[in-house]
């Protein structure tokens, strides 16, 4: 493969997840969560790293100047998105993430088509493949791997499906659908707490650390039995009154997690060790 083939494979196997969760986000925008989180992690790294090796070999100031601009364009564009999440924009998150894609898929072509081969002109292959190598080394450091913000862009995913479920007026039929969307995403929530993300920080975290871990997963069984039944066994009555209820829990319960453990597992997890952890817990929300 050529070093031009190379980035081009590179950016189809970003590109191609992102459109799977634009178009996810489309048919739902609650699942903007997904479409943060993985750009939070994929996407800006890849910027990042750009900017310090290709751009930086590139000799028209101008041409890099704009698509320094365009990454900072792209990244505020994620973070209007995951602000929306937090309000129930549904509307804004919609329209924002068709902008962020169309944005995105002209981004690449103009590194495809102008940046590499300019590049290429100059530059040996085996020059160009350093370059890439490098690229590639600079975007695994740039991993934020937040497993802090990847679980608080899910409770909010949750809290928009609750809030749905309580909009005025809304039809028994909808709010049945929500309760069941819901409930998959709190239980896998609580799933990948216990044995993926819990269990990680166990490993590192002195025994003084653990004391908040135990009261959370405590509150997990609370709250795991007030959404047990499924669907099928629910009437209109409990629907409503176990969504009251799981309303004044979750609030206590996740604003712990975000201020307190979240925070401290971001902290005291080695950079590459967060890294899996990140992906394992992405890959785990994304099948609910
Ligand atoms: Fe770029
Ligand atoms: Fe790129
Ligand atoms: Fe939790
Ligand atoms: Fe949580």
């Amino acid at each position: 493969m050529t070093t031009m083939e190379k980035l081009h494979a590179h950016h189809e196997k970003l590109i191609g997840t992102i459109r799977e969760l634009v178009e996810r986000t489309k048919a739902d925008p609650a699942e903007a969560s997904l479409l943060v989180s993985y750009c939070g992690e994929f996407l800006l790294a890849h910027a990042e790293a750009e900017e310090s090796t290709l751009y930086n070999a590139d000799a028209n100031a101008e041409f890099v100047d704009k698509m320094v601009r365009e990454h900072r364009e792209i990244k505020e564009l994620l973070e209007s998105i995951g602000n929306a999440l937090g309000t129930g924009g549904a509307s804004l998150i919609i329209s924002e993430s068709a902008r962020f894609m169309e944005l995105l898929n002209a981004h690449f072509l103009e590194e495809e088509n102008i940046l590499m081969p300019r590049l290429s002109n100059k530059m040996s292959e085996g020059e160009m493949e350093n370059l890439i190598t490098e690229a590639h080394r600079v975007e695994g450091e740039k991993k934020r791997s937040d497993i802090w913000s990847l679980f608080e862009l899910d409770h909010k995913r949750i809290d928009l499906n609750m809030s749905r479920m309580r909009m005025p007026g809304v039809h028994l039929d909808a709010a049945r659908h929500y309760y069941s969307r819901m409930r998959g995403q709190l239980l896998k929530h609580i799933e990948l707490e216990e044995t993926v993300l819990f269990p990680a920080f166990e490993e590192h975290a002195n025994p003084g650390q653990m004391g908040p871990v135990q009261v959370m997963i405590s509150e997990h069984r609370e709250i795991v039995s007030i959404i047990s039944p499924s669907l099928e066994d629910i009437d209109e009555e409990s629907l409503r009154s176990r969504t009251d209820l799981l309303i004044g829990k979750l609030a206590v319960h996740n604003k712990k997690e975000e201020l307190i453990l979240y925070p401290m597992i971001n902290r005291t997890l080695q950079a590459s060790h967060r890294a899996r952890v990140f992906k394992e817990s992405f890959d785990g929300l994304a099948a609910a």
